[in-house]
């Protein structure tokens, strides 16, 4: 019987390696005549031990890494005589960064073949998808506004209402689309999601279509995602083979087929009627609301728009109860979150956890302070229209009413941390000039706002006029507030105005970090 090996081919293990570590794999079994099976699987999300190969034993998967291709034959070696090797990280659901986490949307990630139909099933894949089809359309959207699954995109909107609003609306055609735009800084939930485990994203778009009566379903993903963009057509291939997905979805009466999309790159084809319009064929710009996409979305006929992880936690609400994930979280906050580590941070990767966990548990404990090993100092929640927070603001909960309570937002679920050498008014003027740029022209506020903040942050870091331009850059962030058309102008505040009241040293006429240095 041959030795099954698990090598992500997860971009984010390709870009150090993950590929060559494969070859070099096949090459010394070759070389030793031992027989080896490659599975290639996505990540566990663990990226500062990328590539992490795993390896079958009757006792269940043992881990190794950071490999290089140069340790195959070394690992190889290990496994046939005593185990040990000095990169042996154990078995791999012991490591304690994994063992603390609650995998529900990510329980496959890194374990399945990621495009195997079968090795899906036999991971409790399409458990969900019977339960529902067993249910029905109306039963189906009670079990998802039960469970207090909330849209993971940002918003936070209750899928359960959007998903019956579709279902109550008239139109000769309903879509299903799924955002996988993911353009926020510091997040790769959703491409995680895509390159591990798509075909929990097919489940759960094919469970949301049966409940709205949409037979048609596209994913939009972002440019710079190609193995994404590949590994999802190869699994809607695979599911199509399968027939969990086109006519007739596993010998049911329900139709529903997926098509692939990918975006140009604007940050701003995140926002859902932008996507809309982009699929449409269209320039990538914001639509008024209403109507809402719910009622009059892609080519004018109503339409789920989700994002990615929203989805993806769809079949284990079926599978497993909504009474059973409404059980995880605090407040209005029900379930598991994805949450992602980035930047400066000694432990960056993919934490699922239940809504509730404090953020300075997560920067110091899970993420083990920073990569530079100076302190922290500030950390974005929420991607780049999120606030900055300071360690005092360490004790809020990882909660959509607790961030917002501290004028924060956890968005997608990403946190970036920052060291003590960074300078928050050059932040704050990032902030504004990445509306700037990304601004997708429609109204005033953004368009012009962003350009005319980015000046004004110049004059202050220039010491031209100090407080006068601090009041009107206080001014200018209250118009794009309230009078943006969308989040992009509407939010861009956050991140500017968190960095004036926690950081307010930075503005000063002598910046903080020339002084440090
Ligand atoms: C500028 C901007 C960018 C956005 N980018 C994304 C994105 O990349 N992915 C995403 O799912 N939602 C994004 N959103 C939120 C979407 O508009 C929408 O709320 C979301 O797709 C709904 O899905 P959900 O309810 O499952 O969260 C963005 C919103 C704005 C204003
Ligand atoms: S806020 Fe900015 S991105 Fe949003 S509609 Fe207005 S101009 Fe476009």
């Amino acid at each position: 019987m041959s030795l099954r090996i698990f090598i992500p081919r997860d971009a984010g293990a390709l870009a150090v390696g993950a590929e060559e570590v494969a070859a070099s794999f096949a090459t010394a079994a070759k070389r030793s005549s031992l027989a080896i099976d490659i599975v290639r699987t996505g990540s566990r999300g663990l990226y500062w031990l990328e590539p992490m190969v795993e390896v079958e034993t009757p006792a269940g998967r043992i881990a190794f890494g950071p490999l290089t291709p140069g340790d195959a034959e070394g690992v190889l070696g290990a496994l046939v005589t005593d185990g040990a090797h000095p990169l042996r990280l154990g078995p791999t659901e012991d490591i304690p960064w994994l063992n603390r986490q609650t995998r529900l949307t990510f329980a496959r990630c890194g374990v399945v073949d990621l495009r195997s139909v079968a090795d899906y099933r036999r991971h409790g894949g399409y458990a969900g998808l019977t339960r529902a089809l067993s249910l029905g359309p109306e039963a189906i959207i009670e079990e998802v506004l039960q469970s207090g699954l909330r849209g993971r995109g940002g918003a936070g909107f209750p899928t359960g209402i959007k998903w019956r609003t579709v279902a109550q609306a008239q139109g000769a055609q309903k879509y299903i689309v799924c955002n996988a735009d993911e353009g926020d800084s510091g997040t790769f939930a959703d491409r995680m999601i895509m390159e591990g485990d798509p075909l929990v994203l097919i489940e759960g778009m094919t469970i949301a279509a049966i409940a709205t009566g949409a037979t048609k379903g596209y994913v939009y993903i972002r440019s710079e995602y190609p193995h994404a963009v590949a590994a999802m057509e190869a699994a809607c291939a695979a599911a199509r083979r399968d027939s969990a997905l086109g006519h007739g979805i596993a010998g049911s009466p329900y139709d529903f087929d997926i098509e692939v999309r990918v975006g140009a790159g604007a940050y701003v084809c995140g926002e859902e009627t932008s996507l809309l319009e982009s699929i449409e064929g269209k320039r990538g710009t914001v639509r008024a609301k209403p109507p809402l996409p719910a009622h009059k979305g892609l080519f004018g006929q109503p339409t789920v728009i989700n994002n990615v992880l929203s989805f993806a936690s769809v079949p284990v609400i079926f599978e497993k109860g909504a009474a059973f994930y409404r059980d995880f979280g605090m407040g209005r906050s029900r379930g598991t979150m994805p949450i992602q580590l980035a930047g400066n941070v000694r432990h960056g990767g993919l934490f699922e956890t239940a809504f509730g966990i404090t953020l300075g548990e997560l920067v110091d404990e899970i993420g083990g302070g920073t990569a530079s090993g100076r302190p922290v100092r500030a950390v974005q929640v929420g991607g780049p229209l999120g606030a900055y927070f300071p360690r005092a603001l360490f004790d809020t909960p990882f909660d959509y009413e607790a961030f917002a309570a501290r004028d924060g937002l956890i968005g997608h679920g990403g946190i970036v941390v920052f060291d003590d050498s960074v300078d928050m008014a050059k932040q704050a003027r990032f902030a504004m000039e990445f509306c700037a740029i990304e601004s997708c022209g429609k109204c005033t506020p953004c368009r012009i706002g962003s350009t005319r903040g980015v000046e004004t942050i110049d004059r202050i870091i220039r010491g031209e006029d100090r407080d006068a331009n601090l009041t009107l850059v206080e001014d200018l962030c209250n118009t794009m507030k309230f009078g943006s058309l969308c989040a992009l102008g509407g939010f861009t505040p956050y991140p500017v105005l968190s960095a004036l009241t926690h950081f307010p040293e930075d503005f000063g006429a002598a910046p903080r970090l020339q002084a440090a240095e």
